[in-house]
């Protein structure tokens, strides 16, 4: 970043038109002698309370307090740092900036760099004439055209087209004056293998998209294959001393603005998404070309708003994004919303199929991911057999961890242990139990298999019956035949324990599997406890059944309610015949001492 004279500055300052410039983003009318008002840009507002003073050319907002000068104005509605306000406004209002004195290896970097981007400028010129102009470009125009993307839209994103001959960006580049190693050095030719010391033009036959910096300046291309079996689709410019892939978000300058007005940025997959969504009227769609979301991308979308909303393709590719998406933004101050587009779509094509205010409505209807999440998770396990509630709870787990507790949070959180047939209690306990797990940090949780789950107060009650069930081989041989442990028993370990022990419970540890070690552990424990039992009654293995019984209706009854679903009377009625039941064997048993 150059640092400008204090001069600079102030000469920017006294050029720039404050009314033409606050205009632009709400309307004026005048209040007194050096006082305008309107309504502010910075807060939703029916009554103008924001007032500008355009000889001192500072503002003032009554309702937000927003306030400052030319330069905080910029900063403020387009998402700019300083410099990068004040280059604008250089830019604007014509006035040319001084650069304190810089060293002089720093003088020559910039001068480097500034060479550089005109090299990438000039080709990314080139190739637009290019593919208006040549009739070699025909095809590309017309498929571009096809695809519902109108001329203004491509001109505005200086899209273009490279020739199919080998030297042309070369030829003209070098006639500029530009050396082979500056061409090398920004990858827009590369080294022949047959020839040595030959460069030639790495893009050809390709439709090109330029990737610019924050201010607009060109860095490097993405280039779209023109025929059928050119490989791969999208070649892009390699990692070099101006581009780097980490960090680039295609279309942020002509963004940002617009993300700063609305508060939010559209993340989507593709160079044609971007230029779709603009068409469509939604200005603050930025590409992340693929689908590997950076530390260094969300960083720069920090800076232009809060909100981040997905509008990724829905396939694989696309979830396992959002999924990254929201492990970077976990820790951060952004908001991560998904607008769930139907399968198969990206928003492009969904342009292309329903029209822009298809997706603007479902833009406008995006849902916090971690309830998108939920309801994929949802979608992908059956949650009737108590192993699909299991896996569910074990992919949720890790945007469980991180929920913000709150209305809604409470409220997700609600829904789901309806949905897993838990108290609200027992989810939350369970999802800490995890987090403390992994805070440990042993790694162990992390295992290809699905770890474990913490055991909690039914998996106690599961133990404690099977226990009972070894330490009485024939009642409990007897029970467990009677029995579902599918219905029954919620805890993972114990319900495959109860299977392993339904026709064994006289010789539990005979034939376990021998490579099944975390079954043997379970069965182990089992044996050991029924062990430390000492003398038991069956009146305590009919005890420990019947307290699962109750837990079970006890589930049903939730899910039912969460689900709306009817039957709840009956389940009730159950629940009550069951504590009758185990009124009479307390009585038992306290008779028994
Ligand atoms: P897509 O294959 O979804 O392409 O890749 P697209 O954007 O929909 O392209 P069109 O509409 O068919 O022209 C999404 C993005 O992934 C990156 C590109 O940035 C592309 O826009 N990509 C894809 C690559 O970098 N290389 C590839 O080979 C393919
Ligand atoms: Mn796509």
């Amino acid at each position: 970043m150059p640092r400008y004279t204090a001069d600079s500055r102030d000469r920017v300052r006294d050029a720039v038109d404050m009314l033409a410039l606050v205009s632009e983003h709400t309307e004026l009318r005048r209040a007194g002698a050096s006082e305008y008002v309107g309504r502010c840009p910075f807060h939703d507002e029916r009554t103008p309370s924001f007032g500008v003073n355009p000889v001192e050319k500072v503002y003032y907002c009554f309702g937000c307090q927003a306030s400052g000068d030319v330069f905080r104005f910029v900063m403020e509605t387009e998402g700019l740092d300083f410099t990068a306000a004040l280059q604008t406004l250089a830019d604007r209002f014509g006035i040319e900036l001084q650069t304190e004195q810089e060293d002089p290896q720093a003088a020559s970097r910039r001068q480097r760099r500034e060479r550089l981007q005109a090299l990438l400028g000039r080709a990314a010129t080139y190739y637009a004439r290019y593919l208006w102009e040549a009739r070699e470009a025909e095809a590309a125009r017309e498929y571009l055209l096809a695809r519902g993307l109108r001329e203004e839209m491509l001109r505005e994103f200086r899209v273009g087209y490279a020739p199919s001959a080998w030297d042309r960006i070369l030829t003209a580049s070098r006639r500029a004056g530009y050396s082979d190693e500056e061409l090398l050095a920004v990858g827009l030719v590369q080294r022949s293998q047959n020839r040595p010391g030959q460069v030639y033009d790495r893009f050809r036959e390709r439709i090109m998209f330029p990737s610019t910096d924050a201010r607009g300046n060109v860095i490097g291309f993405g280039a779209r294959a023109m025929r059928e079996n050119q490989r791969p689709k999208y070649l892009n410019t390699a990692d070099g001393e101006l581009y780097h892939k980490r960090r680039v978000l295609f279309g942020l300058d002509r963004a940002r603005a617009a993300a700063a007005r609305a508060g939010s940025v559209i993340l989507v997959e593709g160079y044609t998404d971007v230029l779709a969504l603009h068409q469509a009227e939604l200005q603050n769609a930025v590409g992340i070309m693929g689908t590997a979301l950076t530390e260094e991308q969300i960083a720069e979308l920090e800076r232009v708003a809060k909100v981040l909303v997905l509008c990724l393709d829905a396939d694989s590719a696309g979830q396992e994004a959002m999924l990254r998406a929201a492990q970077l933004t976990d820790k951060r101050n952004l908001e991560l919303r998904v607008v769930p587009l139907p399968s198969g779509d990206d928003p492009a094509e969904l342009i292309e199929r329903a029209g822009a205010e298809a997706l603007r409505e479902r833009v406008a209807a995006s849902v916090p991911f971690v309830a998108f999440h939920v309801e994929r998770v949802f979608e992908g396990n059956d949650t009737r057999s108590a192993e699909g509630r299991d896996r569910a709870f074990q992919q949720l787990l890790p945007a469980l961890k991180n929920l913000r507790r709150g209305l809604f949070g409470d409220e997700l959180l609600r829904g789901i242990a309806g949905r897993l047939e838990l108290s609200e209690a027992q989810l939350k306990s369970l999802i800490e139990g995890a987090a403390r797990q992994n805070g440990r940090g042993g790694g162990a949780t992390t295992t290809a298999s699905a770890p474990e789950l913490p055991i909690d107060q039914a998996g106690r009650a599961e133990r404690a019956f099977l226990a009972l069930c070894v330490a009485l081989p024939e009642a409990g041989a007897r029970t467990l035949f009677e029995i579902d442990p599918e219905q029954l028993i919620t805890s993972q370990a114990m319900r495959r324990a109860a299977r392993h022990l339904a026709g064994r419970t006289g010789s539990p540890l005979a034939d376990l599997p021998p490579d099944d070690e975390p079954l043997a552990r379970t069965v182990a424990d089992l044996v050991a406890r029924a062990g430390r039992a000492g003398r038991v009654s069956e009146d305590q293995l009919v005890h420990a059944r019947l307290v699962l019984e109750r837990a079970r209706l006890e589930r049903a009854i939730r899910r039912a309610r969460a689900e709306g679903a009817s039957g709840i009377g009956e389940l009730a009625r159950e629940r009550e015949a069951v504590l009758q039941k185990i009124g009479q064997v307390v009585a038992n048993l306290e008779r028994a001492g």
